[in-house]
């Protein structure tokens, strides 16, 4: 039998809803800092015996039924020949500031660029399938971010917050920036199209930022290079997952975008995400990770009222609102993924 996240995520019966956490690898975990001591961000990224440990850490620790990749969406950067950091955050070394550096990007294959990710999928398969044989198979997910997120981690924000200056190089010269989302685009599908054949059983594509759009700019800008990549994806049979932060007003575009399940935030009611997707299209969310912080009975008890609340029981995969914060206590995410594991509540 496949594993519960891929049945669910077919839309087909399901005795339970499946259960992970984005950025379930990270620093709250005392096994990941322990590997942090020693390693830089990057290092961990791009040595794939490092990479599956820490992947591999929330599964042993909590058992949650899919295991995502350890790797981060600024990765890719590199095949376009931009230098990226992560000491203290996320910084990208030369971010582009007009269409001439637009036009001068190159990429190159990402299978040779970012093969330790790949490296790291063909043993995180090999680990899963070894620890976890079936009927308690675990799903492997790859990932990449969309590309207007990767346009705001790649341009120049100038004198700008909360990544505004996309926006404004956007209405500024907008064939430029038709020309960044495509050029990313197609890097992005070539790294989830060899993501899945080196065993991603499906792929999330985190559209972070996209939310700061109203719908006719998502429609104008984000929506298009999505539309690519998430056809290009289902042509081959893989199952996607798109995300996008605070996405209340952008579901219906969202629908439009072609992927298999939509990922959606604490500020939209599950009932609302699966109305406005439709019968034929997965759900998943949308635990508020602050609400990890707090006595163990609150957190069983939202959980409860999160599973209470979804309205079609088929095609749901529980999980948080966005990535997990950093000091949330072991025990809640203990009592969060146990509480969904003991099923449906009563109605
Ligand atoms: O989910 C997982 O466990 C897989 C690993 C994963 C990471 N980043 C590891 C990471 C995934 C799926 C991501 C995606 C990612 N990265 C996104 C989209 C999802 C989201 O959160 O909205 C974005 C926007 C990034 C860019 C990025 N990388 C940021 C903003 C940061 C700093 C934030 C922070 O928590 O420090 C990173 C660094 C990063 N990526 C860390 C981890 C575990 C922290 C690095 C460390 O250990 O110091």
């Amino acid at each position: 039998m496949d594993p519960l996240l891929l049945r669910a995520i077919r839309n087909e019966p399901i005795e339970r809803p499946p259960v992970w956490m984005m950025r379930q690898a990270g620093r709250y975990l005392l096994e990941y800092q322990e590997v942090k001591a020693k390693h830089t961000f990057l290092e961990m990224c791009t040595t794939p015996e490092l990479a599956l440990e820490v992947t591999m850490q929330p599964m042993r620790i909590f058992d949650p039924d899919a295991a995502i990749v350890f790797a981060d969406i600024l990765l890719p950067l590199q095949a376009l020949g931009m230098s990226v950091d992560f000491t203290p955050g996320p910084a990208v070394a030369a971010p582009l500031k007009n269409r001439s550096d637009i036009e001068a990007l190159r990429y190159k294959d990402p299978a040779s660029t970012l093969g330790y990710v790949l490296e790291t999928i063909r043993g995180l398969k090999r680990e899963l399938g070894a620890s976890f044989p079936a009927p308690n198979g675990k799903a492997v997910l790859g990932f990449a971010g969309a590309p207007w997120t990767m346009a705001c981690y790649m341009l120049d924000q100038g004198p700008f917050k909360h990544f505004q200056g996309t926006q404004v190089f956007a209405y500024q010269d907008s064939g430029a920036m038709d020309q960044l989302l495509k050029t990313v685009g197609e890097l992005t599908g070539d790294y989830l199209e060899a993501q899945f054949q080196s065993g991603a059983d499906a792929v999330q594509l985190f559209d972070t930022w996209a939310g700061n759009l109203s719908e006719e700019d998502y429609r104008r800008f984000a929506l298009p290079p999505t539309i690519d990549i998430l056809a290009r994806m289902r042509k081959l049979g893989c199952p996607t997952i798109l995300y996008v932060n605070g996405s209340s007003h952008l579901l219906r575009a969202m629908a439009e975008a072609g992927a298999t399940c939509i990922s959606v935030d604490w500020r939209t009611p599950l009932k609302a995400a699966q109305t406005a997707v439709g019968a034929g299209r997965v759900v998943q969310g949308n635990f508020d990770p602050t609400h990890l912080f707090g006595s163990r009975e609150e957190v069983v008890k939202r959980t409860t009222a999160m599973l209470s609340s979804v309205e079609r029981r088929s095609g749901y995969i529980a999980n948080l609102g966005h990535g997990i914060l950093q000091r949330t206590p072991r025990e809640n995410v203990k009592a969060f993924i146990e509480t969904i594991k003991k099923g449906w509540p009563n109605r």
